[in-house]
């Protein structure tokens, strides 16, 4: 009889102890993030958050074919402003936007910066590579455009148009490339990963 009790009140501990495990584990649990209600449909030209503005953005067309003798690994190199303090989706869209410019800049016969050569080993070498960066500041954004076209790397500029979160005409990211990896090392090597 006293084993039989004794018995009996192990299994209610047990059992209680399981419910207050599950109940403390249901109220503990993080909270499921929150689904934005906006959905893509929502978003207009007049108040989005990726719209940049191609009339204001740098085209300066850089000869690239003197690269073509560097031998390695080529990428490309997207280097995001800081300071904007930019969403990710924003980000996301401006470093499209910015892959897409030098692409059609590279690829355009017309273009200056047309170079065949160095797209097809940035296409079937290694697919691809894309890189992004963080710089502090617009001044120092610029310097590494600069250094850029010096040495011959195609160079673009994305600016926004900035109806919501930044100013209009900001330059939010600096694409270089296709390029070999040695070249961008010598512009970005001081960077952070983004
Ligand atoms: C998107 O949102 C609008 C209203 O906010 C709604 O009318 C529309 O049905 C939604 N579309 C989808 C695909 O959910
Ligand atoms: C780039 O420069 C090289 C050498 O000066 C020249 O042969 C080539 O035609 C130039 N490419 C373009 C697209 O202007």
């Amino acid at each position: 009889m006293g084993l039989h009790n004794c018995y009996s009140v192990g299994l209610v501990s047990l059992v209680s102890g399981i419910l207050i495990g599950k109940y403390l584990f249901a109220s503990i649990s993080p909270p499921r993030p929150k689904k934005s209600k906006r959905n893509a449909s929502d978003i207009s030209e007049t108040d989005d958050e990726d719209y940049s503005d191609d009339s204001i953005a740098s085209e300066y067309e850089v000869n690239s074919t003197s690269l073509n003798e560097v031998p390695g690994e080529v990428r490309m190199t997207l280097v995001v402003r800081q300071d904007l303090k930019m969403g990710k989706g924003k980000a996301a869209a401006q470093c499209s936007h910015a892959t897409l410019a030098l692409y059609k800049m590279i690829t355009n016969p017309e273009s200056e910066a047309y170079n065949e050569q160095m797209v097809k080993r940035w296409e079937y070498g290694n697919g691809q590579a894309k890189i992004t960066l963080q710089v502090p500041n617009q001044e120092e954004m610029d310097m590494l455009y600069a250094q850029a076209i010096s040495l011959g790397v195609n160079s673009y500029i994305v600016h926004d148009a900035g109806r919501t979160q930044i100013a209009a005409g900001s330059a939010t990211v600096l694409g270089l490339g296709p390029a070999p990896k040695a070249v961008l090392d010598q512009i970005t090597s001081d960077l952070k990963l983004y």
